[in-house]
């Protein structure tokens, strides 16, 4: 998870900055750096590592001044290295840049300037930002117009915060899509910027939220918010508390809203240096996959419990369609009384937010124990999933404080289909421009979930509608038959009310007769190949007079006509629309626990990690 910190007042900014990141560092990150404002000039400190590594580098070699800006980083382009670090100086070493989120554009975007002459020092999608922003200041644009004309030409979800030495007195920021937050705090003759309030807590409780497509120009004694066509606005101005709990919600209500929307920066970050967008490669080196083991692997099954297990329901579509290797899902409490059949050809794969759930490590124990090959993906860095696991993928959201997982789910999803590509690659099954097609889907993720995510005032109507049911069906098809299991989790997990993921094909024979007035049936029908026979699904339950809500393909009229609520998605790829199908069944439980005044973070009989058979 990226941090951010900015800095501007008659103080150094250095050491504001370092404590800062410092207070943003459990996110986990791979290189970190700080640039500052000193004697008509820009100067960089920046270095692959921990914090402590720079803080050491900024010891032995100094650097004082304001305005200045830090980050910690997750490399998504180009490898953790001092080069790629952040803070990014442009060409004339005038302007400065870090960056949450990826350019969907940038080598169209890189290709343009070094045409043009500019000689890039880095792989990252980042520097493109401000070697585009010089481009402009060269054409003799200000500052402020410069940076803002490059936030309406780079496209996807990003946070931009940039620096220039020909006008020290500003740093200017924006958030485009939801990759991540921009936190302004209000000092007194100074002001400050972050990604998350915790950086900045111990000088400000006021602070302004920049909301999607704004702008920000932050000076000594003015904040100036504006749209990214330059229309100013006046931003509401919040008071937080000096509790850290509730500093580290930020904006949110509760931890479970926080990560919903976290999902683009965690999604950004899964991908995070394992995606050769120019090549059309994924790099996942901590699964310690060669071509050999790729080439006789057999079998795998995928072990998990709860949320984590449906994310592994999807992985079967993903891995089974592009790697044509045999997949089973076997809940994590079953795995070890199934008598699983498992050679050294076998690959055992689990699936684990914590990395400690009791029934998914017993899974992996018998996997071993018939010798079978065991991998994981996990987010709790060092956890006994991990540890055990010949080979694993991080998923590098950040940690996941509501129960009710969310990011924890998204992620996988994306991890398994990167799997998918790398084991299908390795055993020759898939062309070159076939795996370059599937690589540059992945360039949509985080905007697709953003889009998915904007449609959170929509949602929360339906869930005022829903707000009184007893019980609901959720039925899916194909790769989203999965999500229509999680999304019924989600629901009962946190509201209480009894929900039912069901294959939407199996309703004919038997549950149909649940339908009636006072069963709503919720239908995952986005235009994937299952679209049709969802249509007819949905005309069975209206023709019994349940009401009828339909996950949908943003502009199809057909269901709009036919449902009696919409819930409205992005249009992405087949084998990509879980990850955003999955977001307004998540935005629906949380808002219809929520309106229904539940502890919706902490909900009753449950813990975020069963460490218990
Ligand atoms: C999901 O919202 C629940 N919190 C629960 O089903 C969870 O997914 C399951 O307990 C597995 O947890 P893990 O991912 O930490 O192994």
């Amino acid at each position: 998870m990226c941090g951010i910190v900015g800095y501007v007042g008659p103080r150094d900014a250095t050491p504001i900055i370092l404590n800062g990141l410092k207070r943003l560092e459990y996110r986990g990150y791979d290189s970190a750096g700080v640039a500052v404002f000193n004697g008509g000039q820009i100067e960089v400190r920046r270095d692959a590592g921990k914090l402590s590594q720079l803080v050491d580098l900024v010891g032995k070699s100094p650097i004082n001044g304001a305005p200045g800006i830090g980050h910690t980083r997750w490399a998504t382009h180009g490898a953790p290295t001092t080069r790629n670090a952040h803070p990014h100086l442009g060409s004339s070493g005038r302007v400065v840049v870090v960056q949450n989120g990826i350019v969907e554009n940038f080598l169209e975007l890189k290709d343009e300037l070094t045409a043009e002459g500019v000689v890039f020092q880095s792989e990252t999608d980042t520097e493109t930002i401000v070697q585009l922003v010089e481009h402009y200041l060269a054409a003799g644009m200000g500052f402020v117009e410069a940076a803002r004309k490059t936030f309406n030409q780079i496209q996807g979800a990003n946070v931009v915060v940039l620096m220039s030495a020909d006008e020290p007195e500003k740093i200017v920021a924006a958030r485009i899509g939801n990759a991540g937050g921009v936190v302004i705090g209000l000092g007194e003759g100074e002001n400050f910027l972050a990604s998350d309030t915790p950086a900045i807590m111990e000088h400000t409780r006021k602070v302004i939220f920049l909301e999607s497509r704004q702008m920000t120009i932050v000076s000594r004694e003015n904040v100036r918010v504006e749209t990214l066509d330059g229309a100013e606005i006046k931003p509401q101005v919040h008071t937080v508390s000096w509790d850290p709990v509730a500093a580290e919600r930020g904006e949110y209500r509760h931890f479970m809203q926080k990560e919903i929307h976290e999902q683009v920066r965690a999604l950004t970050d899964t991908l995070a240096g394992r995606v050769d967008f120019g090549k059309g490669e994924i790099r996942l080196p901590d699964l310690k996959l060669t071509k050999e083991l790729a080439n006789r692997i057999e079998k795998i099954y995928i072990t998990a419990c709860g949320t984590a297990a449906y994310a592994g329901m999807v992985g079967k579509y993903l891995i089974e369609k592009i790697a044509r290797v045999p997949v089973e899902v076997v809940i994590g409490s079953e795995f070890r009384y199934s008598d699983p059949i498992v050679t050294p050809n076998t690959v055992v794969l689990a699936i684990s937010q914590s990395g400690e759930t009791a029934d998914t490590l017993a899974a992996m124990e018998e996997g071993r124990r018939k010798g079978g090959i065991l991998w994981s993906i996990v987010n709790a860095i060092g956890s006994q999933a991990m540890r055990v696991a010949d080979g694993y993928i991080s998923m590098q959201t950040g940690p996941e404080i509501g129960v009710a997982s969310t990011k924890a789910f998204t992620a996988p999803l994306v991890d398994q289909y990167m799997l998918a590509i790398l084991l299908a690659g390795l055993r020759g099954v898939i062309d070159d421009k076939t795996r370059r097609s599937l690589v540059a889907d992945l360039r949509l993720v985080p905007d697709l979930a953003g889009r998915a995510l904007d449609t959170e005032a929509d949602v929360e109507k339906v869930a005022h509608a829903l707000k009184d049911i007893r019980g609901c069906l959720y039925l899916g098809r194909g790769i989203n038959m999965p999500i229509a299991y999680e999304g019924a989790l989600k629901l009962k997990e946190i509201s209480y009310i009894h929900a039912e993921g069901y294959p939407a094909g199996e309703m004919k024979h038997g549950p149909i007769a649940l339908i009636d007035e006072e069963m709503p049936v919720l239908c995952l029908a986005p235009k994937d190949p299952w679209h049709e026979k969802m249509i007819s699904q949905i005309q069975q339950a209206k023709a019994r007079g349940g009401v009828v809500i339909a996950v949908a393909t943003e502009g199809d009229e057909l269901i709009q006509g036919m449902a009696d609520h919409v819930l409205w998605v992005p249009e992405a790829p087949w084998m990509l629309s879980p990850i955003v199908t999955v977001l307004p069944l998540q935005l629906l439980a949380y808002h219809i626990a929520t309106i229904r005044g539940l502890d919706v973070d902490q909900p009753r009989n449950l813990a975020k990690s069963v460490t218990v058979e």
